[in-house]
């Protein structure tokens, strides 16, 4: 890292949601570990005038501070200024551009620009910054968030916009779910292991299954979500992700470049989804539920009485190459879930040549991607002692258990720090994001355009039905008599 050069981090968005609950607390975190270049300071914009206490005060909630570090709190927060103005006028950015001087003590600096914005000021606000904020005596980044466009021609609309202002290389996607640990290790796991290698492909593995589940419903969040429905918010880049990282074979070297050119090829032989391939669904209120489970998705003030929004979606995908032909990589993300998780659920074939009289039941290799990261292998085992049954155990990784001294960073001060650095490693490049609008966009357009009605599920369920027969129906089978005994711990 170039660490003596001063760097200024800049958060466009600075008053939203975004930057309160993760961007400034992912910061402060970083600062506080000396993770970042010593001469960093950083500076917000946004429309509103705010006082940089307000500021503070609105992130205090989301940034853990432990009872003894108030005063290195506000030693982080002076290091903080705010610049309000609007993301369409030159004049408010060239006032931007001088904070930005001065904050570096007019020497020669890197920008990074994080943009928190919605998408409906996305376009002029880079081209502002491009055109009155960018410093020619160091480095730019951009870093963008989600939603990058809403389908495949919004999305490219969006591209060249940005092609035309900035280089690839200047440019850091965010996907959050490629800086958590366990998406991360997948690549460890796959290729630093013989033990897998030989058995990952359709000759062992029956389906792969990667889930997503969230316990509580939209929250008030209902205006943004309606807008973009599960597929745009969780699946089409989250999952796909992760479906990428699972699914790719080894790239030539961990250069950044190596790998997403492996992502891509995958990308490439999946086909563009059609209704019939998928399930969604949207909740429906717990007549027994208190609180937000007491309310349906279309009981959101926020939400259209008719809307047709997905807040669950199952989807299956093939990819058409020689490992994965005929193998189901079935997709699932849903709000107002029993339960928080994330993780691929990798299910091996039935044994052939049974002779334990159909006892066996399939092995599964697990990564937990939250909470609690975990691998575990489901296998079976003669029962301990003098009988001759069968059981069903695990080959257990629980990371609080082994790895109980380690900090675990969270997926943004990851990616932050990636940033930083310049690795472009974990950050989505502009092929991946065509090929994955590709994918979705004729079912998104068929979703909407017929306004194809959502089953329902209750609050607080494991979701439709119809999804679980879709699961049997793409061989993904669920024998209900694993049990998991947590004092192993
Ligand atoms: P299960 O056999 O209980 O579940 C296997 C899969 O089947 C899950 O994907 C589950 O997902 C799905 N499923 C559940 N009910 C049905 C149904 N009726 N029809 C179709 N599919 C269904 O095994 P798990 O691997 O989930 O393990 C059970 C518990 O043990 C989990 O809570 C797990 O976290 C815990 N465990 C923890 C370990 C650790 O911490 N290291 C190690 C091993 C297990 P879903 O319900 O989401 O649909
Ligand atoms: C975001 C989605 O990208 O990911 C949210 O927009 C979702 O709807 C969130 O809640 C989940 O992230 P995490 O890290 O809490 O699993």
């Amino acid at each position: 890292m170039e660490t003596e050069r001063p760097h200024v981090f800049v958060v466009l968005g600075a008053s939203g949601d975004l930057a309160r609950k993760k961007i400034y607390p992912t910061l402060w975190w970083l600062w506080r570990e000396n993770r970042l270049p010593k001469d960093t300071t950083f500076v917000g914009y946004a429309r509103s005038p705010l006082a940089i206490h307000a500021l503070q005060n609105s992130c205090l909630p989301y940034c853990a501070l432990s009872a003894d570090e108030d005063a290195l709190f506000q030693s982080f927060w002076q290091k903080n200024r705010y610049v309000a103005g609007s993301y369409d006028k030159d004049a408010d950015f060239k006032r931007l551009h001088s904070e930005l001087d001065s904050s570096a003590g007019a020497r020669p600096h890197n920008r990074l620009f994080y943009l928190a914005l919605p998408p409906s000021v996305f376009e002029p606000a880079t081209a502002n910054i491009k055109h009155f904020c960018t410093t020619t005596q160091g480095w730019n980044r951009i870093i963008i968030e989600k939603p990058f466009g809403r389908d495949a021609q919004s999305s490219q609309r969006l591209s060249d916009h940005l092609a035309s202002l900035f280089h690839e290389d200047q440019m850091y996607r965010i996907d959050h779910y490629l800086g958590k640990e366990m998406v991360q290790n997948l690549m460890t796991l796959r290729f630093g292991n013989r033990i897998f290698q030989p058995s990952w492909n359709r000759e062992s593995v029956a389906s792969v299954l990667i889930t997503f589940k969230e316990p509580f419903g939209t929250q008030g969040r209902g205006g943004y979500f309606d807008s973009f429905g599960i597929v745009r918010d969780v699946m089409q880049n989250h999952l796909l992700q992760i479906l990428c990282m699972v699914a790719m074979e080894k790239p030539t070297s961990v250069n950044p470049d190596d790998i997403r050119d492996e992502k891509v090829k995958v990308l490439r032989s999946i086909k563009p989804l059609q209704l019939k391939d998928v399930v969604v669904g949207q909740y429906v209120k717990n007549p027994e539920g208190q609180g937000d489970a007491a309310l349906g998705y279309l009981d959101d003030p926020t939400v259209p009485k008719d809307s047709v929004t997905p807040t669950y979606a199952m989807a299956v995908l093939q990819i058409n190459n020689e490992r994965w032909d005929g193998v189901p990589f079935i997709l699932r993300c849903g709000k107002a879930l029993n339960e928080r998780k994330a993780e691929v659920r990798i299910q091996y074939h039935d044994v052939a040549g049974d002779i334990f009289e159909g006892e066996t039941k399939r092995n599964e290799l697990v990564m937990r991607v939250q909470p609690g990261e975990a691998i575990y292998l489901k296998m079976m085992c003669k029962s301990p002692g003098r009988a001759f049954d069968l059981v069903e155990t695990e080959l257990d990784l629980t990371y609080s258990h082994r790895y109980k001294e380690v900090p675990m960073p969270d997926a943004y001060e990851r990616l932050i720090e990636d940033v930083f650095v310049g690795s472009q490693m974990n950050f989505v490049r502009s092929d991946e994001l065509r090929e994955a609008w590709r994918i979705f966009t004729p079912l998104l357009q068929q979703l909407e355009e017929d306004r194809v009605r959502p089953v329902t599920y209750v609050y607080g369920t494991r979701g439709p039905k119809e999804a679980d027969h879709k699961l049997l129906m793409n061989n993904f089978k669920y024998s209900g008599s694993y049990k998991w005994h947590q004092n192993h711990k």
